[in-house]
């Protein structure tokens, strides 16, 4: 994982619990180091062992921390230089999530080795919308549903999400119900 996700956690933790839980953190999931470049690549194991860390720190379940990293997470990529990437996404809500793919494929021309994630946006109602994740990665569902709240945020769009399905392997998706509150 690119190091610009260790540094947004590292800020998250530095900004909500202060500079002392973030080092007793480090040492919990025994990296040696706390500081990240963020075009360097690290093992996705360092970026695991952090959240397990957290939730041992925080006394919160893995899953819970990831939902509330997640919802950072658009923030913090924002004032990280791409807000205007991800403004030009999109109009609202489902435009943006729409253009997910696009936009990580741009992130692509300053991020080579990312391995990004895909989504599928699927309308199935009024307001009401199944979104499928399709990741490498194993365990990120609850992440997805705080970016979503976060995405929501930044449109000033209130949704509810749920996750419907769980996947089993690479091949087959994580499944969120989203409905639009208006
Ligand atoms: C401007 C905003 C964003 C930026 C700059 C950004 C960038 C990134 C980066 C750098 C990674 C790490 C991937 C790697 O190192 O291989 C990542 C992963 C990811 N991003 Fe984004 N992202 C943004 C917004 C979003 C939003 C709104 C979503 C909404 C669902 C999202 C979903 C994900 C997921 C689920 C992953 C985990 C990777 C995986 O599944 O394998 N991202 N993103």
């Amino acid at each position: 994982m690119y190091g610009m996700v260790n540094e947004g956690i590292r800020t998250f933790i530095e900004n909500n619990f202060g500079g002392d839980a973030w080092i007793s953190i480090c040492g919990d999931a025994d990296i040696d180091m706390t500081q990240f470049d963020r075009l360097g690549n690290y093992d996705d194991a360092v970026t695991y062992s952090l959240v397990g860390a957290i939730a041992k720190h925080t006394e919160l379940p893995p899953d819970k921390v990831l939902k509330v990293f997640g919802e950072y997470w658009v923030d913090y990529a924002g004032q990280s230089g791409f807000a205007n990437l991800l403004k030009l996404s999109g109009k609202n809500f489902v435009e943006r999530v729409h253009n997910l793919d696009d936009m990580h494929e741009r992130i692509l021309l300053t991020m080579p080795n990312l391995k990004p994630p895909s989504f599928e946006l699927e309308e199935v109602g009024e307001n009401t919308y199944d979104l499928s994740y399709y990741s490498t990665r194993p365990g990120l569902g609850s992440m997805v549903i705080g970016l979503l709240h976060g995405l929501a945020e930044q449109t000033g769009e209130e949704i509810t999400v749920e996750q419907t399905q769980e996947r089993s392997d690479q091949s087959d998706p994580d499944v969120f119900r989203i409905v639009l509150e208006s």
